[in-house]
């Protein structure tokens, strides 16, 4: 099997950060994962990657707190050497809801988490991988959604918008770190079967995307595993939908 150096996934511990983790251990990649609060599930992901014969480690960090970020960064980098693949997954919605009726607190905390979060864990990166500050290169994957380009109308405006920044992350960064060694690569997941949804959200619409079901979490991670790949070695600043056609 290629040996393709240490990942690192954040949100880890489930959904599809949690696939991405053994898709990534099933590619060859030794993986660290990070998590908020579900040490057991995040356990579980660092046992399923060691029974495909890769090193594995799970450390707590949240990921908008830029001093947890390093921590995250080093640990991992302590324990399986230097990063070469960042999935930036880490990830919330906000409880469904008209733009009329947001306040400030749901505003701060769905962009403080996916927009500055994001921005946190791609600069670490970078700082690490560049071959301007001695690092080896690397690739960075920014998981988004469809919901930047659809809006998430009468649910979540917020959280689409939220992602929408991180599309413009990912080109923006894509072209800043293009002659570093790093890529930069962004998808947009649809309907996903994942915990984020709120109760009865997945039944109500999950038969409307054009594919007539929500996707799994093993359809994303094949996609992290290609783009973290050298596979996509042509690809920078991409942006790559899997939505069932949504
Ligand atoms: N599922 C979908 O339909 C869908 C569609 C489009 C985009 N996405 C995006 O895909 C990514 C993963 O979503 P998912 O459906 O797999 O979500 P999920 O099942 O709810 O898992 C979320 C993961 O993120 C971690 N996390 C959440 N908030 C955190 C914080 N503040 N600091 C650190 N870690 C945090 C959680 O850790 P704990 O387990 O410890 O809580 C968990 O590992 C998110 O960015 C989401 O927006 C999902």
């Amino acid at each position: 099997m290629t040996e393709r150096g240490t990942a690192l996934v954040t949100g880890g511990s489930r959904g599809i950060g949690a696939a991405a983790a053994v898709a990534l251990a099933a590619d060859g990649w030794d993986v660290g994962v990070s998590y908020r609060t579900r040490v057991d599930e995040a356990e579980q992901v660092v046992a399923a990657c060691e029974k495909l014969g890769r090193r594995a480690v799970a450390v707590q960090a949240e990921v908008s707190e830029a001093a947890e970020i390093e921590r995250l960064f080093e640990a991992v980098t302590a324990e399986l050497g230097p990063i070469r693949a960042v999935v930036n997954n880490a990830g919330v919605v906000s409880p469904a809801g008209r733009v009329a009726d947001y306040d400030v607190a749901r505003l701060e905390r769905v962009f403080r988490i996916n927009t500055i979060g994001a921005f946190l864990v791609a600069g670490a990166a970078v700082r690490r991988m560049s071959t301007e500050r001695g690092g080896q290169g690397g690739v960075i994957i920014n998981v988004s959604s469809r919901g930047a380009v659809l809006g998430s109308a009468n649910e979540y405006v917020d959280y689409a918008s939220s992602k929408a920044a991180v599309d413009t992350l990912t080109i923006g960064l894509a072209n800043e770190v293009a002659k570093e060694g790093i890529r930069v690569l962004g998808i947009r997941p649809g309907l996903i079967e994942t915990e984020i949804h709120e109760e009865g959200r997945l039944d109500r619409i999950g038969t409307t995307p054009p594919l007539g079901r929500p996707g799994t979490a093993d359809e994303v991670a094949a996609l992290i595993a290609f783009l973290a790949s050298d596979r996509s070695s042509y690809m920078t600043g991409s942006m790559v939908d899997v939505a069932g056609g949504r």
